[in-house]
């Protein structure tokens, strides 16, 4: 994968389509009588396939970073691009078809509906469930090592198991990138640790771009590029300036 923080793009880094880029971007809050700055004047691109780790201290803008990267929040300024659009010139359902056919989003938390069946709660991933939805929600949960879960509720689930369900969900539409915010912090090292192996199983065999944040230096260390947030800033990418695929 390449990562560049300046404009120009040029050579193998713009041939896989798998391309998310963020120029100028500012994204602002309204905070009582004043303004919040969550990102300042940001300029990324990352090009996949691969894994990219979002790392910086609490309040630096990661997940600011990855939500309008994400179209999950639209950017005060600056553009968005990804997969070869951009992003602020989708409509409202335009973007959300977008975010549900071609991503998936793992969050800290699972989100995952009470009163439905693991297996429902990875099939309403899809945007019709119907049998084919079900078949591959139930394989999915089997790859993940969840196959004798499929009927139970969320609550009879271990947290990691849970988000190994979340997972799969994000997984549902086979998305050409993931992006997840701190998918392990709410996990201890072990089932964390799993987590992160079955995404990276995921984005290896599809081919897909993987997008994290975590305060995990052992996530981030897997990672074939970091971006380390400041203040709102992409202080470092790591590696610097990388080129090629
Ligand atoms: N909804 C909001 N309203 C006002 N300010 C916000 C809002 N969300 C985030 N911020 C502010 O934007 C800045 C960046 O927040 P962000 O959530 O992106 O940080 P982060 O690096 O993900 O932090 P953490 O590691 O704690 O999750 C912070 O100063 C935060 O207080
Ligand atoms: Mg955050």
């Amino acid at each position: 994968m390449a990562v560049h923080t300046t404009a120009a793009v040029t050579g193998p880094v713009g041939g896989s389509g798998l391309l998310l880029e963020a120029r100028h971007v500012s994204l602002r809050y309204r905070e009582g009588s004043g303004v919040s700055h969550a990102l300042h004047d940001v300029n990324l691109t990352l090009c996949g396939p691969g894994y990219v780790g979002i790392a910086g201290p609490s309040g630096s803008g990661k997940s600011s970073l990855l939500y309008v990267l994400a179209g999950l929040k639209r950017p005060s300024g600056g553009q968005v691009r990804a997969l070869g659009l951009d992003l602020q010139r989708l409509t409202g359902s335009a973007l959300c078809a977008l975010r549900r056919q071609r991503f998936g989003f793992v969050f800290q938390q699972p989100f995952l509906i009470q009163f439905l069946t693991v297996a429902e709660n990875v099939a309403v991933g899809s945007p019709r469930i119907d049998r084919s939805a079900r078949q591959r929600a139930e394989a999915l949960l089997v790859r993940l090592g969840l196959g004798r879960y499929t009927g139970r509720l969320p609550h009879e689930l271990s947290g990691g198991q849970r988000q190994r369900v979340a997972a799969a969900r994000a997984l549902m539409n086979n998305p050409a990138i993931v992006f997840a915010d701190e998918p392990t912090a709410a996990l201890d090292h072990a089932a964390g640790a799993e987590l992160m192996a079955l995404l990276h199983e995921y984005r290896t065999a599809r081919g897909a771009l993987l997008a994290a944040v975590s305060h995990d230096e052992a996530v981030i260390s897997g990672a074939d590029a970091v971006v380390r947030m400041w203040d709102g800033h992409v202080r470092t990418v790591e590696p610097a300036q990388a080129s090629g695929g």
